[in-house]
Order: structure tokens, then C-alpha cells, then sequence
């Protein structure tokens, strides 16, 4: 019979609120939060061979595209290069420690995916990566931080994906509502390369950046699905492929997020209702602009049509994350009836997600 599972850790999903894009950039803001539905992982010592065990996938279905004459498989999809690369820099730092590395079985289970493997766009590779450091700190017994176990997560993500911020594993780690800025990966490359995994989780890391938020004081979010997965690294590869081109103004677009997620920041933490509001539908402007501007479909006619709908119930609405599908969120007054509003999304296939704020758990550094 097999033993029990001795670790057990879940890591929650997450969602963009503004500041997508831009946050690419290192030092430039965006708020994002982590959701009630979780990746869990469980791990337990085992002989001579250990085993991945997981219900990601389902019908193990790869997602792939074109990069020029190049086959790039979906980073998203490929969920166990993430798992891996998270167990290889735990034990990176277990062999620095000098502590000696242990056979064990990993099982992964998901509430990320709908019943029929769907990605919802919630960051099931964030989340796995997460939970995968976090099971194997506990499992190794090592005594991290918060923000160190963020930094191993981090540098296991862009391991596998080298154009996201990081912020979705921030907000797996970290819980609750977040500000997060991104870390200039070409230092982490370089540092990495010259110093000891317990040296650089020491420094202070240039443009990275976690900091709580107040949860918006009477508003009620809504998380609008529109029933097409997105791949984040399609969209974000495009943009960062034209940001060069003339008229795109890329520059004046991160200036401008950058000032608009700042002052929605601000408005969070003053509980200021209509500055809130303002933000959202500013940085929603932002994003329509940008992929007029780049050629690249962040907002999809579904996702138009959950932002004006939205608007005339008067809620401020946005896509979230790299769009061209996934979700879009609304922030809307906690009083208003919106019984209306669900039923023209409902009308146009657009399923409501049920979702909650996960609170952050322990200590909050
Ligand atoms: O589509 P999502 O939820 O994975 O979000 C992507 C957000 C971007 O800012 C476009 C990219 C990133 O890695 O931050
Ligand atoms: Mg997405």
C-alpha cells in the first residue's frame, strides 16, 4: 500500500485588475489578486523512483503556434515544465545548504481548469509553481521567507517563460489584493551566473516589488468568462515585438499606465469609490489603444460586449490579463442590482465566475 501523503500545500489562482502589459517592464505597476480556486500539492517520501502524479491536462491537449518558421508550444499547457523547474531550484538551494536531496512522489490536483480541462485564464502555471516550491520548502524543511520561496518561484518561471512579469506568481504567493512591480530579468540573469541561489535570495532585487492594497470599499467584482482560452505568450510576444515600430507609442503607453494604476492604487488605499472607477475604465482605455495600435486583438467582440454592457449598469469594466479571450472583470457599486446585466451575458455565452478574494494566510510580510 502506498504511504500517505506527509506535505500538503495549495497555492491559489489569480486575476489581473489594471496595469497588464506595462507590467512587463520592470518597476511598472499592476494590481492584481488572488482567487478561491487552487492548485494543491501534495508530496510523500519515496523508494528508488519518485512520481508525478497530476489531473492537469486532461486529455492532454497541446497548444501550439507559429513564431516565424518556428513551432513554439504554449508555456501555459506545458504545466509540468513548471513543476519541474520548480523542483530543480528547491533543490538547488537543498544541495547548497548541504542537505542531502530525497526521492518523493508529487501529486498535483487543479480547480483551475472547467470539468473539461478549459483554462479559465486564472494561472494554473503560476499557481503550480507556487504550490511546488511551497510543498517542497515544507517538504525539505527549509525556512524561507515568503518573499525569498516568491523569488525561487520567479526564477523557476521565467526558466520555462521568458516574457511574463511574474506578477501571477506574486499573487499566488502572496494572496489577498496586491501592487506588484517586476524584477529586470537580464540582472537576475547575470547575478544568477555569478553568485550562490542563498546570495541572491539575500539581495534586494532591482524594480521587484510586493505591496498590499486595500480591497475597493463598497464595490462588488465581477468575473466574466468568455469561453475562450487565450495564450498569453501569443499576446505578449506580439506587443513586445512591435513596442520598436514607429506609432506605437509604446513609451507613452507605459507612462501612462504607469500613472493610472499609481492613482488606482492611491484610490484603493483612500477607499475612494469613484477614483477606483476612473482607474479601471482608464487603464481599459489604455489596453483598447494599445492593441489598436499594435495590431494585436486584446479586446475580442465578446469581451467588448461584457466592458459596454457592464458600463451601462454602471460598473467600470476591463479586460484582464493578456485578453483575446479569458476573462474580463468588472468593479460595480455592491448595491446595484445587476440581475439585467447577468442576463445579457448570459444572452452572449458569457459565464459568470464565481469567485472570491483568497485571503492570505499566516503572517503577512
Ligand atoms: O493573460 P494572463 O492572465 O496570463 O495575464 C497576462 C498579463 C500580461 O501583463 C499581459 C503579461 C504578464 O506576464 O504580465
Ligand atoms: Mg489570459
Amino acid at each position: 500500500m502506498s504511504q500517505p501523503w506527509t506535505t500538503e500545500v495549495r497555492a491559489p489562482g489569480k486575476l489581473y485588475i489594471a496595469g497588464e502589459y506595462a507590467v512587463v517592464e520592470p518597476g511598472i505597476p499592476a494590481v492584481l489578486i488572488a482567487v478561491d480556486r487552487y492548485v494543491t500539492v501534495r508530496v510523500r517520501d519515496a523508494v528508488g523512483t519518485g512520481h508525478i502524479i497530476s489531473d492537469l491536462n486532461a486529455g492532454s491537449r497541446l497548444e501550439w503556434y507559429r513564431r516565424d518558421s518556428d513551432m513554439v508550444i504554449e508555456a501555459d499547457e506545458a504545466l509540468f515544465s513548471f513543476v519541474l523547474a520548480a523542483m530543480r531550484i528547491v533543490e538547488e538551494v537543498v544541495v547548497e545548504f548541504g542537505e542531502p536531496l530525497r526521492i518523493f512522489d508529487l501529486a498535483i490536483t487543479s480547480e483551475l481548469d472547467d470539468d473539461s480541462g478549459r483554462k479559465f485564464g486564472l494561472g494554473s502555471s503560476a499557481a503550480v509553481t507556487v504550490a511546488t516550491v511551497a510543498a517542497l520548502c515544507a517538504h525539505y524543511g527549509l525556512d524561507l521567507s515568503r518573499m525569498e520561496q516568491l523569488k525561487l518561484a520567479l526564477l523557476a518561471g521565467t526558466e520555462v517563460q521568458r516574457s511574463g512579469s511574474g506578477g501571477d506568481i506574486a499573487a499566488s504567493m502572496f494572496g489577498g489584493w496586491i501592487a506588484y512591480t517586476a524584477f529586470d530579468r537580464a540582472w537576475a540573469r547575470r547575478e544568477r551566473a555569478q553568485r550562490s541561489l542563498a546570495e541572491l535570495l539575500a539581495l534586494d532585487w532591482p524594480g521587484l516589488s510586493v505591496r498590499r492594497v486595500a480591497p475597493p470599499d463598497g464595490l462588488r467584482l465581477l468575473v466574466g468568462w468568455t469561453g475562450s482560452p487565450a495564450s498569453t505568450s501569443r499576446l505578449v510576444g506580439g506587443v513586445q515585438s512591435r513596442k520598436d515600430q514607429g506609432g506605437t507609442d509604446y513609451a507613452h503607453f507605459l507612462a501612462e499606465s504607469r500613472r493610472c494604476v499609481t492613482s488606482l492604487v492611491d484610490a484603493l488605499n483612500a477607499g475612494d469609490r469613484e477614483g477606483v472607477l476612473a482607474g479601471i475604465r482608464r487603464n481599459r482605455e489604455l489596453l483598447r489603444q494599445l492593441g489598436e495600435r499594435t495590431g494585436i486583438t486584446i479586446e475580442t467582440p465578446t469581451l467588448r460586449h461584457l466592458i459596454e454592457t457592464a458600463a451601462d449598469y454602471g460598473g467600470a469594466a476591463k479586460t484582464s490579463g493578456a485578453g483575446g479571450g479569458d476573462c474580463g472583470i468588472v468593479l460595480i457599486d455592491a448595491d446595484a442590482g445587476i440581475d439585467g446585466l447577468l442576463a445579457l451575458w448570459e444572452r452572449a455565452d458569457i459565464r459568470v465566475l464565481n469567485l472570491s478574494v483568497h485571503q492570505p494566510e499566516g503572517p503577512v510580510e
